[in-house]
């Protein structure tokens, strides 16, 4: 066990952020019996962040959470958010006696498929690894990541990276292809209302989406192994914009549309209004579609925007970097 007790000195109030990311290719295999899928996916942390803000609790060892939303949607306050996990397991794993003020302000769209929880959840593991002292590693927080949430390790990891097993297994991507911009372009629309990602992988089993898959070479069972394609990978490290638009491709955007009522027409809406490539991103319904510059970003962005099958459209850029400290201010303590 660590030192738990906060040391004189230290920080009092710690500020995180993690950002929200987007799926450029999502492949869904067998489900495990925890009732996780095997996945096959690029990651692609996008500038919407989201910021947690840890504040020392030295009278008693509450976690209290608050927030400030810049996105709408339901976001549960209780012992359920993400936020609260995390702190309460770095607490059991570390030994900390401690309690924090948590706040979350939040950008990333709720239940949007944009990883806004996970964001959540890995911003306040770095906040609160400061805040209390732990000194926690980068591997050490990720594996507390895996436990709260799939796509946690992304969070903390940013960039652009291949997520295998249940998505939780990183491998970084070159992503030297925009050496130009340093960045790709990207146009995120909402057609409104949530989906959850449960749901969406539910459909997907029950409505057969999963395909007959290839037989095993061992047992002959037939099991469907996910894989990013190749062209995919390519396109990224090259900076083809063209290929890269084409590779997309997301096993879960069928039973998402499936289940959102004008999901399928906004995709159409998406396509025709001349962005490259429009796909769901993770288990939507946020729509995602690559620009060819922030000009072309910016107008397609503004078109959507006013489209009537949109409620929200804006521009953005990947890859970005992971959880990361913003400021550790040393103010004294309020009151
Ligand atoms: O881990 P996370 O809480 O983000 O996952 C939400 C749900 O999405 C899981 O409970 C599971 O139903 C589904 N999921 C899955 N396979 C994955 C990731 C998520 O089936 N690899």
């Amino acid at each position: 066990m660590r030192s738990a007790a906060p040391a004189r000195g230290r920080p009092l109030t710690v500020l995180a952020s993690a950002p929200g990311k987007i799926n450029l290719s999502l492949q869904v295999g067998e489900v495990n019996e925890r009732g996780y899928h095997e996945l096959a996916t690029v990651f692609q942390a996008v500038d919407l962040r989201e910021y947690v803000t840890a504040t020392l609790r030295e009278n008693d060892g509450d976690l209290v959470l608050s927030l400030d939303s810049h996105v709408g949607g339901n976001v549960p306050l209780d012992e359920s958010n993400l936020v609260i996990r995390a702190a309460r397991l770095l607490r059991d794993t570390y030994g900390i006696g401690v309690g924090a003020d948590l706040h979350i302000e939040k950008h990333v769209p709720v239940a949007g498929g944009m990883g806004g929880g996970s964001a959540d959840a890995a911003a306040a593991l770095v906040a609160l690894n400061t805040l209390w002292g732990i000194g926690a590693s980068h591997r050490e927080l990720a594996a507390l990541g895996a436990r709260l949430g799939a796509d946690v390790p992304f969070a903390l990891h940013g960039g652009t990276a291949l997520g295998t097993g249940i998505g939780t297994d990183l491998e970084s991507l070159a992503d030297l292809g925009r050496a130009r911009s340093g960045r790709w372009h990207w146009v995120l629309a909402s057609p409104g209302g949530e989906l959850s990602t449960p749901a969406v992988f539910r459909r997907r089993d029950d409505a057969g989406y999963g395909g007959a898959g290839t037989p095993d070479a061992h047992n002959g069972e037939h099991k469907v192994t996910p894989s990013v394609p190749a062209s995919l990978c390519r396109a990224l490290g090259e900076g083809d914009l063209e290929v890269l638009a084409t590779s997309m491709s997301n096993d879960l955007q069928g039973p998402a549309t499936d289940l959102h009522p004008t999901l399928g027409p906004a995709l159409v809406a998406a396509q025709s209004a001349g962005g490259l490539g429009a796909l769901v991103s993770g288990s939507g319904p946020t729509v995602m579609m690559l620009a060819s510059s922030a000009e072309h970003a910016a107008a397609l962005a503004h078109k959507l925007a006013a489209h009537p099958l949109f409620s929200w459209a804006l521009a953005t850029t990947g890859p970005q970097p992971g959880a990361r400290l913003e400021n550790v201010p040393t103010a004294l303590p309020r009151g």
